[in-house]
């Protein structure tokens, strides 16, 4: 089959390009390097023995999606396309709400007029808010987010249900991502984020290779069993791989679907760190701060149905995740940029 995928050069759009490929899937990729850049495709297409089609491209423009849609007769969508960081659309909630509907809009509307039936979204377990236990089910009502960042999740998802009652043709896919950490093994494409990480992984690695000092724990005073948060950490290539099986679904079915993508087990922060400590036998220098706003004691999957209907199960556990990032982070110190500024 043939996949377009909308943020393709981002950190889980070049994983899943390379396992899409080596399922034998075509892969064609728009994206304006907004957040990521072409070396990711470059290596993506070295790992692969095989070229991606690569369109720089702002997937929120219309003539650019029709252009793509006229030069390659594409099976399913895969929209990966988004702003991502929570603190950022608090300052700038105008610019996500733009881009991340946006984007989702002119993909479902050039998708019907090239008569394009299949889409997978991007979501996030950021939709189930604060209100429901763990673990969460994909039939659980979906809370009320904490940021605007969310409330795009939020949307996107109700716009992409609606569109498929009104379309009895169109087969959406919702995967509701849990804590996608790691890198491929070789090392060669990985998380490469802009400015100081947000995400506990990517601050673990650059501490470890000297970019940072020490961790800041957000807070050893939740309700768990040894006081931090606890979260559903997955490895990013098991996330590419619940992809492959998601195209494969999603071409056979009409309808809204949605799976969660976790692997049902949490990890608090503390037992991070120590894995990553034991894996790599390097040191994270960390201090107990402050909790920080937003965040929720537990958040981690029931992940029953993606295996029941995908045949879809993690295989990669903690250890992995956090050789697999190191790998990545101590070949690529400062990312895919060696000239990046801190
Ligand atoms: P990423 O930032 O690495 O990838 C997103 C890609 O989209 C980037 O390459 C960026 O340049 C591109 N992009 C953004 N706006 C665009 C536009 N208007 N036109 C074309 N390209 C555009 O992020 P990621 O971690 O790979 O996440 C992929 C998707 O998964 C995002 O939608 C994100 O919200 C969602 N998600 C990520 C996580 C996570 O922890 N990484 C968790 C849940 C959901
Ligand atoms: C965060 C977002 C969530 C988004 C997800 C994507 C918030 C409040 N939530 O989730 O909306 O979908 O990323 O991956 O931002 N931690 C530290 N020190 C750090 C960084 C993190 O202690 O420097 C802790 C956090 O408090 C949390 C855990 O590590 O308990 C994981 O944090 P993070 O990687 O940011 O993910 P989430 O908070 O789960």
């Amino acid at each position: 089959m043939k996949i377009l995928l909308a943020g393709g050069a981002g950190y889980i759009g070049s994983h899943t390009a390379l396992q899409l490929m080596a399922a034998g899937h075509e892969v064609v990729i728009a994206d304006n390097f907004d957040n990521s850049c072409e070396e990711a495709v470059k290596r993506v297409n070295e790992l692969a023995g095989k070229e991606a089609v690569l369109y720089e491209a702002d997937v929120r423009e219309k003539e650019a999606l029709r252009r793509i849609f006229r030069e390659h007769s594409i099976d399913c969508v895969i929209h990966f396309a988004g702003l991502k960081a929570v603190g950022e659309s608090v300052k700038e909630p105008i610019r996500y709400y733009r881009n991340n509907i946006d984007t989702t809009l002119s993909l479902l509307e050039t998708m019907a007029e090239a008569g394009v039936k299949n889409i997978i979204f991007s979501s996030s377990a950021t939709v189930y808010g604060e209100e429901n236990p763990v673990p969460l089910r994909e039939t659980m009502r979906r809370g009320s987010c904490t940021n605007p960042y969310g409330w795009t999740k939020y949307m996107m998802e109700q716009i992409l249900q609606d569109a498929s009652a009104a379309d009895p043709e169109l087969s959406v896919v919702l995967l509701r991502y849990f804590n996608p950490i790691g890198a491929h093994p070789s090392g060669r494409i990985g998380e490469d984020p802009q400015g100081i990480p947000n995400n506990l992984m990517p601050y673990i690695s650059q501490v470890a290779v000297g970019r940072r000092d020490h961790l800041t724990i957000y807070g050893d005073d939740y309700p768990t069993p040894d006081g931090t948060c606890r979260r559903d950490y997955i490895h990013v290539m098991d996330l590419a791989d619940g992809h492959v099986k998601a195209v494969e679904y999603a071409v056979k079915h009409k309808g809204t679907e949605i799976f969660n993508l976790g692997t049902g087990t949490p990890y608090s922060v503390l037992e991070v760190v120590h894995a990553f400590e034991e894996s790599t036998g390097v040191k994270v220098p960390f201090e107990i701060g402050p909790r920080r706003a937003g965040d929720l004691a537990e958040c981690y999957a029931n992940a029953d149905k993606a295996l029941e209907i995908l045949g879809w199960k993690t295989t990669r556990n903690l250890e992995d995740m956090c050789r697999d990032t190191w790998n990545w982070q101590k070949q690529n110190p400062m990312g895919y940029r060696p000239d990046k500024k801190q």
